[in-house]
Protein backbone atom coordinates (compact mmCIF):
# COMPACT_ATOMS: atom_id res chain seq x y z
CA UNK A 1 0.00 0.00 0.00
CA UNK A 2 0.95 3.44 -1.27
CA UNK A 3 1.28 6.12 1.40
CA UNK A 4 0.24 9.42 1.16
CA UNK A 5 2.73 12.00 0.39
CA UNK A 6 3.52 14.16 3.53
CA UNK A 7 1.46 17.18 3.38
CA UNK A 8 3.21 20.52 4.56
CA UNK A 9 1.80 21.80 7.69
CA UNK A 10 0.73 25.21 8.09
CA UNK A 11 -0.48 25.35 11.50
CA UNK A 12 1.23 24.80 14.23
CA UNK A 13 -1.28 24.86 17.05
CA UNK A 14 -1.74 22.09 19.18
CA UNK A 15 -5.05 20.82 17.63
CA UNK A 16 -3.20 20.97 14.50
CA UNK A 17 -0.08 18.84 15.75
CA UNK A 18 -2.08 16.51 17.03
CA UNK A 19 -4.45 15.92 13.68
CA UNK A 20 -1.51 15.66 11.55
CA UNK A 21 0.32 13.26 13.58
CA UNK A 22 -2.49 11.42 14.46
CA UNK A 23 -3.31 11.01 10.58
CA UNK A 24 0.46 9.72 10.23
CA UNK A 25 0.52 7.37 12.98
CA UNK A 26 -3.02 5.73 11.27
CA UNK A 27 -1.11 5.24 7.96
CA UNK A 28 1.54 3.29 9.96
CA UNK A 29 -0.20 1.13 11.65
CA UNK A 30 -2.44 0.54 8.59
CA UNK A 31 0.63 -0.53 6.53
CA UNK A 32 2.01 -2.48 9.72
CA UNK A 33 -0.85 -4.68 9.41
CA UNK A 34 -0.63 -5.32 6.15
CA UNK A 35 2.88 -6.52 6.37
CA UNK A 36 3.87 -9.94 5.19
CA UNK A 37 7.33 -11.61 4.96
CA UNK A 38 10.45 -10.47 5.62
CA UNK A 39 10.80 -8.28 2.36
CA UNK A 40 7.51 -6.29 3.24
CA UNK A 41 9.24 -5.54 6.71
CA UNK A 42 12.42 -4.38 5.48
CA UNK A 43 9.80 -2.00 2.56
CA UNK A 44 8.03 -1.03 5.58
CA UNK A 45 11.29 -0.26 7.92
CA UNK A 46 12.97 1.71 4.94
CA UNK A 47 9.70 3.90 4.38
CA UNK A 48 9.26 5.06 7.64
CA UNK A 49 12.21 4.59 9.51
CA UNK A 50 15.15 5.45 6.38
CA UNK A 51 17.54 7.98 7.03
CA UNK A 52 17.75 9.90 3.71
CA UNK A 53 14.24 8.64 2.15
CA UNK A 54 11.89 7.54 5.26
CA UNK A 55 8.77 9.51 6.16
CA UNK A 56 9.88 10.07 9.51
CA UNK A 57 13.21 11.74 7.99
CA UNK A 58 11.11 14.01 5.83
CA UNK A 59 8.80 14.92 8.87
CA UNK A 60 11.20 16.09 10.91
CA UNK A 61 13.40 17.68 7.70
CA UNK A 62 10.06 19.71 6.49
CA UNK A 63 7.65 20.30 9.68
CA UNK A 64 10.39 20.87 12.40
CA UNK A 65 11.79 23.82 9.62
CA UNK A 66 8.83 24.95 8.89
CA UNK A 67 7.68 25.28 13.01
CA UNK A 68 8.03 28.95 14.47
CA UNK A 69 9.96 28.47 17.37
CA UNK A 70 7.35 28.46 20.20
CA UNK A 71 6.00 24.98 18.01
CA UNK A 72 9.20 23.30 18.12
CA UNK A 73 8.61 21.44 21.68
CA UNK A 74 5.53 20.03 21.18
CA UNK A 75 6.48 19.40 17.50
CA UNK A 76 9.31 17.60 19.17
CA UNK A 77 7.41 15.83 21.34
CA UNK A 78 4.79 14.17 19.17
CA UNK A 79 7.81 13.49 16.57
CA UNK A 80 9.56 11.00 19.19
CA UNK A 81 6.10 9.23 20.40
CA UNK A 82 5.04 8.92 16.63
CA UNK A 83 9.20 7.24 15.97
CA UNK A 84 8.55 5.18 19.02
CA UNK A 85 5.11 3.75 17.62
CA UNK A 86 6.45 2.79 14.15
CA UNK A 87 9.51 1.58 16.00
CA UNK A 88 7.46 -0.73 18.03
CA UNK A 89 5.44 -1.67 14.87
CA UNK A 90 8.34 -2.64 13.58
CA UNK A 91 9.38 -5.01 16.26
CA UNK A 92 5.63 -6.59 16.72
CA UNK A 93 5.78 -6.97 12.59
CA UNK A 94 8.89 -9.20 13.80
CA UNK A 95 6.35 -12.05 14.54
CA UNK A 96 8.37 -14.73 14.92
CA UNK A 97 10.64 -12.86 17.13
CA UNK A 98 14.63 -14.30 17.48
CA UNK A 99 15.83 -17.19 15.87
CA UNK A 100 16.07 -20.77 17.74
CA UNK A 101 19.85 -19.89 17.48
CA UNK A 102 19.28 -16.63 19.13
CA UNK A 103 17.38 -18.50 21.89
CA UNK A 104 19.44 -21.07 22.28
CA UNK A 105 22.63 -19.01 22.89
CA UNK A 106 20.63 -16.52 25.27
CA UNK A 107 19.10 -19.40 27.03
CA UNK A 108 19.16 -19.61 31.04
CA UNK A 109 18.49 -22.98 32.88
CA UNK A 110 15.92 -21.58 35.33
CA UNK A 111 16.57 -24.70 37.25
CA UNK A 112 20.02 -23.71 38.60
CA UNK A 113 20.03 -22.66 41.92
CA UNK A 114 20.40 -18.96 42.67
CA UNK A 115 23.62 -17.26 44.41
CA UNK A 116 23.13 -17.46 47.59
CA UNK A 117 23.65 -14.33 49.90
CA UNK A 118 24.13 -15.08 53.33
CA UNK A 119 21.93 -12.57 55.79
CA UNK A 120 24.39 -10.26 57.84
CA UNK A 121 23.70 -10.40 61.54
CA UNK A 122 25.26 -8.58 64.61
CA UNK A 123 27.91 -9.86 66.25
CA UNK A 124 26.63 -11.36 69.71
CA UNK A 125 28.78 -9.60 71.55
CA UNK A 126 27.91 -6.05 69.68
CA UNK A 127 24.06 -7.68 70.14
CA UNK A 128 24.89 -8.00 73.74
CA UNK A 129 26.26 -4.19 74.32
CA UNK A 130 23.19 -2.72 72.21
CA UNK A 131 20.59 -4.38 74.97
CA UNK A 132 22.52 -3.32 77.48
CA UNK A 133 22.54 0.23 76.09
CA UNK A 134 19.19 0.04 75.31
CA UNK A 135 17.99 -0.53 78.92
CA UNK A 136 19.48 2.64 79.74
CA UNK A 137 18.70 4.17 77.14
CA UNK A 138 14.93 3.72 77.97
CA UNK A 139 16.05 4.93 81.42
CA UNK A 140 17.21 8.73 80.06
CA UNK A 141 20.97 7.80 79.98
CA UNK A 142 22.81 9.29 76.49
CA UNK A 143 25.59 7.02 75.30
CA UNK A 144 29.54 7.79 75.47
CA UNK A 145 32.89 6.53 74.02
CA UNK A 146 36.21 6.93 74.80
CA UNK A 147 39.51 6.30 73.51
CA UNK A 148 41.10 2.73 73.60
CA UNK A 149 44.73 4.31 74.24
CA UNK A 150 43.96 5.97 77.50
CA UNK A 151 47.12 8.19 79.27
CA UNK A 152 47.72 7.05 83.08
CA UNK A 153 46.05 10.05 84.26
CA UNK A 154 42.76 8.98 83.30
CA UNK A 155 42.77 5.12 83.61
CA UNK A 156 44.25 5.07 86.70
CA UNK A 157 45.26 8.22 88.89
CA UNK A 158 41.77 10.50 88.22
CA UNK A 159 39.82 6.88 89.14
CA UNK A 160 41.51 7.08 92.38
CA UNK A 161 44.52 4.74 91.34
CA UNK A 162 47.64 6.78 93.16
CA UNK A 163 51.05 6.11 91.65
CA UNK A 164 52.34 2.81 93.10
CA UNK A 165 48.88 2.02 94.56
CA UNK A 166 48.47 -1.87 94.49
CA UNK A 167 45.36 -1.68 93.06
CA UNK A 168 46.94 -0.94 89.58
CA UNK A 169 48.31 -4.90 89.82
CA UNK A 170 45.17 -5.94 89.73
CA UNK A 171 44.35 -4.70 86.55
CA UNK A 172 47.54 -6.34 84.49
CA UNK A 173 48.07 -3.61 81.97
CA UNK A 174 49.30 -3.09 78.41
CA UNK A 175 51.70 -0.56 78.23
CA UNK A 176 53.07 1.76 75.04
CA UNK A 177 56.81 0.99 75.00
CA UNK A 178 59.04 3.76 75.46
CA UNK A 179 57.77 6.67 77.09
CA UNK A 180 60.17 6.46 80.35
CA UNK A 181 60.80 9.75 79.77
CA UNK A 182 57.30 11.64 80.26
CA UNK A 183 55.92 12.24 83.33
CA UNK A 184 54.00 8.88 84.53
CA UNK A 185 50.22 10.45 84.18
CA UNK A 186 51.16 11.14 80.17
CA UNK A 187 52.38 7.93 79.50
CA UNK A 188 49.83 5.50 77.04
CA UNK A 189 48.14 2.17 77.79
CA UNK A 190 45.55 0.47 76.27
CA UNK A 191 42.98 1.18 78.41
CA UNK A 192 42.11 -1.85 81.12
CA UNK A 193 37.80 -0.60 81.76
CA UNK A 194 35.96 1.72 80.46
CA UNK A 195 35.51 3.71 83.64
CA UNK A 196 38.35 6.67 82.61
CA UNK A 197 35.39 7.76 80.49
CA UNK A 198 33.73 8.51 83.62
CA UNK A 199 36.73 11.23 83.89
CA UNK A 200 36.61 12.48 80.14
CA UNK A 201 32.54 13.03 80.74
CA UNK A 202 32.60 14.80 83.67
CA UNK A 203 35.46 17.01 82.43
CA UNK A 204 32.83 17.82 80.01
CA UNK A 205 29.95 18.52 80.85
CA UNK A 206 28.46 19.80 84.76
CA UNK A 207 25.86 17.54 86.52
CA UNK A 208 23.83 15.94 86.07
CA UNK A 209 25.08 13.08 84.37
CA UNK A 210 23.35 9.96 83.24
CA UNK A 211 25.77 7.81 80.95
CA UNK A 212 26.58 4.31 79.67
CA UNK A 213 29.63 4.14 78.04
CA UNK A 214 30.05 0.51 75.93
CA UNK A 215 33.38 -0.04 74.57
CA UNK A 216 36.71 -2.37 73.98
CA UNK A 217 38.73 -2.65 77.12
CA UNK A 218 42.47 -4.95 77.04
CA UNK A 219 44.59 -6.54 80.02
CA UNK A 220 47.45 -8.32 80.10
CA UNK A 221 45.76 -11.96 80.99
CA UNK A 222 46.38 -14.93 79.62
CA UNK A 223 43.22 -16.87 77.40
CA UNK A 224 41.29 -19.42 79.37
CA UNK A 225 37.74 -20.21 79.09
CA UNK A 226 36.65 -17.01 80.57
CA UNK A 227 39.03 -14.64 80.08
CA UNK A 228 40.57 -12.65 76.94
CA UNK A 229 43.16 -10.43 76.57
CA UNK A 230 40.71 -8.03 74.91
CA UNK A 231 37.19 -7.88 75.86
CA UNK A 232 34.19 -5.67 76.33
CA UNK A 233 32.44 -3.50 79.38
CA UNK A 234 29.59 -1.40 79.59
CA UNK A 235 29.72 1.49 82.14
CA UNK A 236 27.60 3.30 83.79
CA UNK A 237 27.73 7.10 85.32
CA UNK A 238 24.54 9.03 87.40
CA UNK A 239 25.53 12.16 89.08
CA UNK A 240 22.83 14.59 90.26
CA UNK A 241 21.94 15.74 93.65
CA UNK A 242 20.72 13.47 96.27
CA UNK A 243 21.63 9.96 94.13
CA UNK A 244 21.50 7.34 97.07
CA UNK A 245 22.42 3.89 97.02
CA UNK A 246 18.78 2.83 97.15
CA UNK A 247 18.89 4.60 93.50
CA UNK A 248 21.60 2.58 92.70
CA UNK A 249 19.97 -0.97 93.80
CA UNK A 250 17.02 0.10 92.10
CA UNK A 251 18.33 0.57 88.99
CA UNK A 252 20.42 -1.95 88.68
CA UNK A 253 17.86 -4.37 89.91
CA UNK A 254 15.56 -3.19 86.96
CA UNK A 255 18.57 -3.71 84.53
CA UNK A 256 19.23 -6.89 85.45
CA UNK A 257 15.62 -8.34 85.18
CA UNK A 258 15.55 -6.01 82.21
CA UNK A 259 18.61 -8.20 80.51
CA UNK A 260 17.85 -11.47 82.29
CA UNK A 261 14.06 -11.81 83.33
CA UNK A 262 11.97 -10.57 85.76
CA UNK A 263 12.15 -13.60 88.08
CA UNK A 264 15.88 -12.90 88.36
CA UNK A 265 16.76 -11.31 91.47
CA UNK A 266 19.78 -9.27 92.87
CA UNK A 267 21.79 -8.94 95.97
CA UNK A 268 24.82 -6.31 96.93
CA UNK A 269 27.70 -7.59 98.32
CA UNK A 270 30.51 -5.18 100.10
CA UNK A 271 33.38 -4.76 97.67
CA UNK A 272 36.39 -2.41 96.76
CA UNK A 273 36.93 -0.45 93.63
CA UNK A 274 39.42 2.63 94.17
CA UNK A 275 36.61 5.46 91.84
CA UNK A 276 33.91 3.76 94.73
CA UNK A 277 32.81 4.22 98.73
CA UNK A 278 30.98 1.84 99.31
CA UNK A 279 31.48 -0.11 96.08
CA UNK A 280 30.00 -3.45 95.75
CA UNK A 281 29.25 -6.78 93.82
CA UNK A 282 26.03 -7.44 92.69
CA UNK A 283 24.89 -11.13 92.16
CA UNK A 284 22.11 -11.93 90.32
CA UNK A 285 20.02 -15.40 91.19
CA UNK A 286 21.51 -18.11 89.10
CA UNK A 287 19.76 -18.34 85.94
CA UNK A 288 20.13 -21.36 85.10
CA UNK A 289 18.89 -23.24 88.48
CA UNK A 290 16.78 -20.46 89.69
CA UNK A 291 18.66 -19.96 92.54
CA UNK A 292 18.29 -23.84 94.01
CA UNK A 293 21.94 -24.32 93.18
CA UNK A 294 23.71 -26.21 90.40
CA UNK A 295 27.10 -26.72 88.92
CA UNK A 296 26.93 -23.47 87.31
CA UNK A 297 26.99 -21.42 90.52
CA UNK A 298 28.58 -23.60 92.80
CA UNK A 299 25.94 -24.30 94.53
CA UNK A 300 25.39 -21.05 96.02
CA UNK A 301 22.37 -19.94 93.97
CA UNK A 302 24.39 -16.66 92.83
CA UNK A 303 26.10 -15.41 90.16
CA UNK A 304 28.30 -12.78 90.44
CA UNK A 305 27.92 -10.50 87.34
CA UNK A 306 29.33 -6.98 87.91
CA UNK A 307 30.71 -4.01 90.22
CA UNK A 308 29.25 -0.75 91.37
CA UNK A 309 29.08 1.76 93.80
CA UNK A 310 28.35 5.60 95.20
CA UNK A 311 31.13 7.94 93.17
CA UNK A 312 34.04 7.82 95.55
CA UNK A 313 34.52 11.95 96.37
CA UNK A 314 38.26 11.96 95.46
CA UNK A 315 36.98 11.33 91.97
CA UNK A 316 34.55 14.39 91.89
CA UNK A 317 37.77 15.96 93.64
CA UNK A 318 39.53 15.14 89.76
CA UNK A 319 36.72 16.12 87.71
CA UNK A 320 36.21 19.50 89.67
CA UNK A 321 39.42 20.60 88.48
CA UNK A 322 37.81 21.77 84.96
CA UNK A 323 34.24 21.45 86.39
CA UNK A 324 33.85 23.26 89.56
CA UNK A 325 30.17 21.89 89.90
CA UNK A 326 31.48 18.68 90.72
CA UNK A 327 31.81 19.68 94.53
CA UNK A 328 31.43 16.34 96.54
CA UNK A 329 29.46 18.22 99.28
CA UNK A 330 26.15 19.31 96.42
CA UNK A 331 26.26 16.36 94.52
CA UNK A 332 26.50 12.33 94.47
CA UNK A 333 26.45 9.57 91.91
CA UNK A 334 26.63 6.20 91.82
CA UNK A 335 28.81 4.26 88.92
CA UNK A 336 29.10 0.55 87.74
CA UNK A 337 30.22 -1.34 84.95
CA UNK A 338 29.85 -5.32 83.33
CA UNK A 339 31.69 -6.77 81.45
CA UNK A 340 29.67 -8.06 78.13
CA UNK A 341 31.35 -11.35 76.96
CA UNK A 342 30.49 -12.58 80.30
CA UNK A 343 26.85 -11.60 80.10
CA UNK A 344 26.33 -12.70 76.25
CA UNK A 345 28.20 -16.16 77.57
CA UNK A 346 24.81 -16.28 80.38
CA UNK A 347 22.23 -14.89 78.01
CA UNK A 348 23.37 -17.58 75.23
CA UNK A 349 24.67 -20.33 77.24
CA UNK A 350 28.29 -19.97 75.63
CA UNK A 351 31.19 -21.80 78.00
CA UNK A 352 34.60 -20.73 75.87
CA UNK A 353 34.75 -16.71 75.73
CA UNK A 354 37.49 -18.22 72.21
CA UNK A 355 34.16 -18.80 70.76
CA UNK A 356 33.40 -15.06 69.85
CA UNK A 357 36.58 -13.98 68.59
CA UNK A 358 37.34 -17.51 66.46
CA UNK A 359 34.93 -16.28 63.81
CA UNK A 360 33.56 -20.01 63.00
CA UNK A 361 30.65 -19.54 60.99
CA UNK A 362 29.19 -22.16 62.74
CA UNK A 363 29.00 -20.62 65.74
CA UNK A 364 28.48 -17.12 64.56
CA UNK A 365 25.48 -18.24 61.95
CA UNK A 366 23.50 -19.12 64.79
CA UNK A 367 22.83 -15.52 65.98
CA UNK A 368 21.61 -14.66 62.56
N1 LIG B 1 36.19 -0.70 86.24
C1 LIG B 1 35.89 -1.91 86.98
C2 LIG B 1 36.69 -3.07 86.39
O1 LIG B 1 37.00 -3.04 85.24
C3 LIG B 1 34.43 -2.22 86.91
C4 LIG B 1 33.65 -1.24 87.71
C5 LIG B 1 33.38 -1.48 89.03
C6 LIG B 1 33.21 -0.06 87.15
C7 LIG B 1 32.68 -0.61 89.81
C8 LIG B 1 32.52 0.86 87.93
C9 LIG B 1 32.25 0.56 89.26
O2 LIG B 1 32.06 2.02 87.44
O3 LIG B 1 31.54 1.45 90.00
O4 LIG B 1 36.97 -3.99 87.09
Amino acid sequence: MRNEAIPNLTAFDEAALDEAFAALERQAREAAAALGGEADREAFRLEWLGRKQGRLNEVSGRWLKAAPAEAKKALGVRFNALKAVVEGLLDAALGAGPSDAALQTEAIDITLPGTRRLLGAEHPITRTMNEIVAVFAALGYSVGVGPEVETDYYNFESMNFPPGHPARDTQDTLVIAAQERKPLRDRLLLRTHTSPVQMRTMEQQPPPVRIVIPGKVHRNDAADATHSPIFHQVEGLCVDTNVTFSDLKGTLDHAMKALFGPAVKTRFFPSFFPFTEPSADVQISCIFCGGKGCRKCKDSGWIELLGCGMVDPAVFAFAAQKQPAYDPRKISGFAFGMGVERIAMMKYGISEIGSFYAGDMRFLGQFA
